[in-house]
């Protein structure tokens, strides 16, 4: 049955022999000739026409007011989470199943992780389960959400589109809402991919993409933090500009900012990239269903979006019923040169965050024994 799935995979790839990889960059657009612009003008540093192109870009796709090109969406979360108010001590809620980053983010801020659980259709946070988490410790005083439990303020909530599947989104939103919690959605892997109509990371103050070069688009490294909110846009703005005033030549910084600007170089290879990525996204959706079909026949269970939800699919992912069977399989393709890819370790069993307050996490552990991603890469070649 495994040989059958790799012979499957490298027709789908069109690569009968030879690596393949789990995700691949596409460079068939004006890529080349946006990077020598930046080259021949000599503005490949943090100020050039392609950095705010790029803003606008995202603007545009994501449908938000104002959006904040950055290095890459680790410091992309690390502003989010200061402009989100968090203090040293301050509780973060997230979710466990998450790329390491979204969890060292709320430590970068002094902040504390608290673990809710996700949901098995989706894979991102559970809202019930985060309903039922503040149910039991929260309380609210002063307008301020406390954990009854631990007495530290509860500041903030970051929910994470799991590899490109939207989660409930509007319901959590709602829960924050009524918690006073502010909602900073990470949509790293979620570029492109929309719930009941609106960009994901459109939900709360903030959202926050990646444009790593294992991404859907990528500009190499570099990331953004889009809002609808005009002072956190300016805020944002300002302080991954190392806090400098505008002004014609003097410098003068007004508070401790941030190198987190990005380069107009990789802002050139973004702007390529995002041109591309209704098509890139149609041709993963097109696997996606390809996939779907195929696994079906198989009995083994391919992970698609919930109603209401358009994924972009950034990773694809199938269960398998077991660690075990997991692991034979993943030995089989990575053996056969068909990388294939188990779930993060849940970030609440790393060293670093093992004794952080966590609800139950059963789901997420369930998940984390059964998650396989395979070959997702835009079947398009240059
Ligand atoms: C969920 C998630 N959050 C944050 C990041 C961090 O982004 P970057 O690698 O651009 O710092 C990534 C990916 O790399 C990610 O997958």
């Amino acid at each position: 049955m495994y040989s059958e799935i790799v012979q499957f995979i490298r027709e789908t790839f069109r690569t009968p022999e030879g690596f393949i990889p789990l995700h691949e960059p596409r460079f068939t657009g004006n890529e080349k000739k946006y990077v020598l612009d930046t080259i021949d003008s000599t503005f490949v540093s943090s100020v050039g026409a392609y950095v705010n192109k790029f803003e606008e870009m995202v603007c545009q796709i994501t449908g938000a007011k104002h959006a904040i090109a950055v290095v890459n969406g680790t410091a992309a979360l690390h502003m989010a989470m200061l402009l989100a108010g968090v203090e040293p001590g301050d509780e973060v809620i997230t979710q466990p199943l998450t790329f390491a980053a979204t969890v060292n983010a709320i430590k970068h801020a002094y902040g504390i992780p608290h673990f809710v659980d996700v949901d098995r259709d989706t894979m991102g946070m559970s809202p019930a389960r985060l309903e039922e988490r503040l149910a039991s410790i929260a309380e609210i005083r002063d307008g301020i959400c406390y954990n009854k439990e631990t007495g530290r303020r509860i500041i903030a909530c970051v929910p994470m589109h799991t590899f490109g599947l939207p989660l409930r989104i509007d319901e959590i939103a709602a829960i924050c809402k009524k918690y006073q919690i502010k909602l900073v959605e990470d949509a790293a892997e979620s570029l492109g991919a929309f719930y009941k109509g609106k960009h994901t990371g459109r939900f709360g103050i903030m959202g926050t993409l990646s444009l790593n070069g294992n991404k859907t688009v990528t500009s190499g490294g570099g990331g953004a933090i889009f809002t609808d909110d005009d002072q956190l846009g300016l805020r944002a703005k300002h302080l991954t500009t190392t806090a400098k005033v505008p002004h014609p030549w003097a410098f003068i910084h007004d508070e401790v900012g941030y190198n987190y600007r990005m380069p107009n170089l990789n802002a050139a290879l973004a702007c390529a990239q995002l041109e591309q990525l209704d098509k890139f996204v149609d041709n993963k959706r097109e696997l996606a269903d390809i996939y779907t079909g195929f696994f079906k026949k198989q009995g083994i269970p391919f992970v698609r979006e919930i109603k209401d939800a358009r994924a972009n699919y950034w990773l694809m992912t199938i269960l398998l019923p077991d660690s075990e069977q997991r692991d034979a399989f993943l030995k089989y393709t990575n053996d056969n040169k068909v990388m294939t890819r188990p779930a993060w370790q849940l970030a609440s069993t790393l060293p670093m965050y093992k004794d952080c307050p966590a609800g139950d996490l059963s789901t997420a552990i369930q998940l984390e024994q059964q998650i396989v991603n395979i070959p997702s890469s835009v079947r398009i070649k240059p």
